[in-house]
């Protein structure tokens, strides 16, 4: 069974070929980093056009690289939800016309069933119960999978996704974009505990998350809370690296309290961590830490699946075909994400 996946939700232009749900024939990713890397962030805009201009060669690269015919394909997957639209437009328009002409099963992909996909592409026996925390540039959320392709929303961020304050803080050290890889770069050796940033928990129980106090916290930190953005000097590297390792080590104690609280709630004893943040070895590491501790099991993909990718998307849509769940032509994408459950 080979499926091809497309993923085009915000700034990379991918397409893999998955075959039989668990192998990867071949995946190629065109990141759009250079183009938004003087924003210091993703310009919607600018991310629809390249993807309409890089969506062709990059398909016809992994075919070539896959040695695959087309006619040989089972199915083509494509995330439909949730992400930027003018992005995802392109992506859903441009798998429909490969369906329509190669006459090939449509596959909708959800992006953060996705991601939490990569987990069971990479770790062939977990199975579920288990709660899966997707921790990206857009999302934080938790989720109870009763199913492997079934996701009952625990909680979410209440307002920046942690990997979105990671960009905000690195932009704000001038450290450069993406945030989070310069962050966990520039925290390398520093003393986390040199300055001490706030860990927001909300309520006792509450598995929501919010990460614009500490966004603040930096920011008040590093010019004064009266500073006018033309008097801002830039931090120091010292600083820069104990203000990065401090960041680091707060959000990641925040994402760990978290999943020890829906494991807790939920009486499980598994957690799948997906999604770009998932890459930081911090987090990896404390996870991994406490998971010994507590006696349960983590699993995380390997980065280069953490961040988006079309594997994840093939990979789903292998599931999504077995299961019968094919879609129609008439799909459409949608920038936000399935009503929560
Ligand atoms: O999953 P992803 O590629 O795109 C979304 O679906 O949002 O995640 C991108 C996010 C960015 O905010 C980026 O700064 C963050 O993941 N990220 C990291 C690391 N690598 C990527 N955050 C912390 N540490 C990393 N090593
Ligand atoms: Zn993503």
């Amino acid at each position: 069974m080979l499926v091809l996946g497309i993923e085009t939700s915000c700034d990379e232009t991918a397409a893999a070929i998955v075959a039989d749900g668990r192998r990867t024939l071949a995946s190629v990713v065109a990141s759009q980093v250079a183009l938004h890397r003087k924003f210091a962030g993703v310009v919607p805009e600018i991310a629809s056009r390249a993807h309409l201009a890089t969506i062709l060669p990059v398909a016809e690269e992994v075919l070539r690289e896959a040695g695959v015919d087309p006619r040989d394909l089972e199915a083509i997957a494509v995330t439909v939800r949730p992400g930027l639209i003018g992005s995802l437009l392109v992506g859903v328009s441009f798998a429909k016309t490969l369906a329509l002409l190669w006459g090939k099963p449509l596959l909708a992909v959800d992006h953060l069933l996705a991601h939490i996909e990569a987990c069971f592409f990479c770790h062939p026996s977990l199975a579920p119960p288990l709660v899966a925390l997707v921790v990206s540039g857009g999302h934080t959320s938790l989720y109870l999978l009763r199913e492997r392709t079934d996701a009952v929303l625990l909680g979410a961020t209440t307002d920046d996704a942690a990997g979105e304050a990671f960009d905000k803080v690195a932009s704000i050290l001038g450290l450069g974009y993406p945030g989070g890889p310069a962050i966990e770069q520039a925290a390398r050796g520093a003393d986390p505990a040199a300055i001490s940033l706030p860990r927001t928990l909300l309520g006792e129980d509450s598995l929501n998350f919010s990460f614009s106090g500490i966004k603040t916290a930096v920011l008040y930190l590093c010019f004064g809370q009266n500073a006018a953005e033309t008097d801002r000097k830039r931090p120091s590297p010292t600083e820069q690296a104990e203000v990065a390792a401090a960041f680091q080590e707060a959000v990641v104690d925040v994402l760990v309290e978290k999943c020890r609280r829906a494991l807790a709630q939920t009486g499980l004893s598994q957690l799948a961590v997906s999604g770009g943040v998932a890459a930081n070895s911090r987090l990896r590491e404390k996870l991994a830490e406490t998971a010994q501790g507590e006696g349960w099991a983590v699993v995380f993909p390997p980065k280069e699946l953490c961040t988006d990718n079309a594997v994840m998307v093939a990979a789903l849509g292998c599931q999504l075909l077995r299961k019968g769940e094919v879609t129609t032509l008439e799909v459409t994408a949608s920038a936000e994400g399935a009503p929560p459950r």
